[in-house]
């Protein structure tokens, strides 16, 4: 597993920078959230819903706007990020729980429900690929037939490896990112090169299906990033 305590330093140091980065919409959080948003419809649907490596809570927000959905837990290790959970999603759930704890660990505690929808956004591709298998058998254990698993993440295109898909976003946030620094653009060329392990599409499908999961709907995809939603396979048939 990752050192959390090294990760955390990492974020909370980043944090500002990353809130620059939504705000810009660098990462597409408008274009992703409106598109998840819309295959997630009607609210009346979701009961209570999970944010896994929630940050802040600003896709969520975005994604959640308005439809006040009776619970909302976010999850993360970064303190920075829950501290804004309330301020962020006061609108969009009745209930609003923060958990400071590390993905794995919280997945692991035994709860009594199923929560509609569980979100994981930009979180997952943080876990190296020896990793992710546990993760998503972890989440599936979740899920009864009616949750959903919102999965918006950086994939790679076929036959790249990590390193020329880290290499291609880098050109991109170089070229694209235009209000970053200098310093902030090694700043995120640092963290990407550490801590991003984009998944290959064609290990990605065998994790999904060897996860018991089945693809609902292809909410959005772009040469970097893909949001989709997921039922459990045995729920689908
Ligand atoms: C790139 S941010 C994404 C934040 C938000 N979900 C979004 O879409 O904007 C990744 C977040 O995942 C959290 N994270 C990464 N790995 C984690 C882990 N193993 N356990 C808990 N949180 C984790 C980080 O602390 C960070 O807040």
């Amino acid at each position: 597993m990752e050192d959390i305590t090294n990760y955390e330093f990492t974020v909370f140091d980043e944090w500002s920078l990353y809130d620059q980065i939504i705000e810009r919409n660098y990462m597409k959080h408008v274009e992703i959230s409106a598109a998840v948003r819309q295959d997630l419809s009607p609210p009346s649907q979701i009961a209570e819903v999970w944010d896994l490596g929630c940050g802040c809570g600003s896709m969520a927000a975005k994604i959640l706007s308005g439809w006040s959905v009776p619970k909302y837990t976010g999850v993360d290790v970064s303190q920075a990020g829950l501290a804004r959970i309330n301020t962020n999603l006061s609108s969009s759930a009745s209930e609003l729980c923060a958990e400071s704890s590390e993905i794995v660990s919280f997945l692991e505690r035994p709860v009594s429900i199923c929560p509609s929808v569980i979100l994981a956004s930009f979180s997952l591709h943080h876990f190296p690929m020896d990793e992710i298998e546990k993760v998503l058998e972890l989440i599936v254990k979740h899920m009864d037939a009616k949750s959903r698993l919102v999965w918006i993440d950086p994939v790679r295109q076929s036959h790249e490896s990590r390193e020329e898909f880290n290499r291609r976003f880098l050109l991109e946030i170089s070229e694209s990112w235009t209000s970053l620094t200098p310093e902030q653009i090694l700043e995120v060329d640092e963290h990407i090169t550490q801590y991003d392990f984009p998944l290959d599409p064609i290990e990605r499908e065998r994790l999904i299906s060897l996860a018991g999961l089945h693809g609902q709907s292809v909410s959005y995809r772009d040469p970097f990033f893909t949001a989709e939603i997921f039922t459990r396979a045995s729920a689908a048939e």
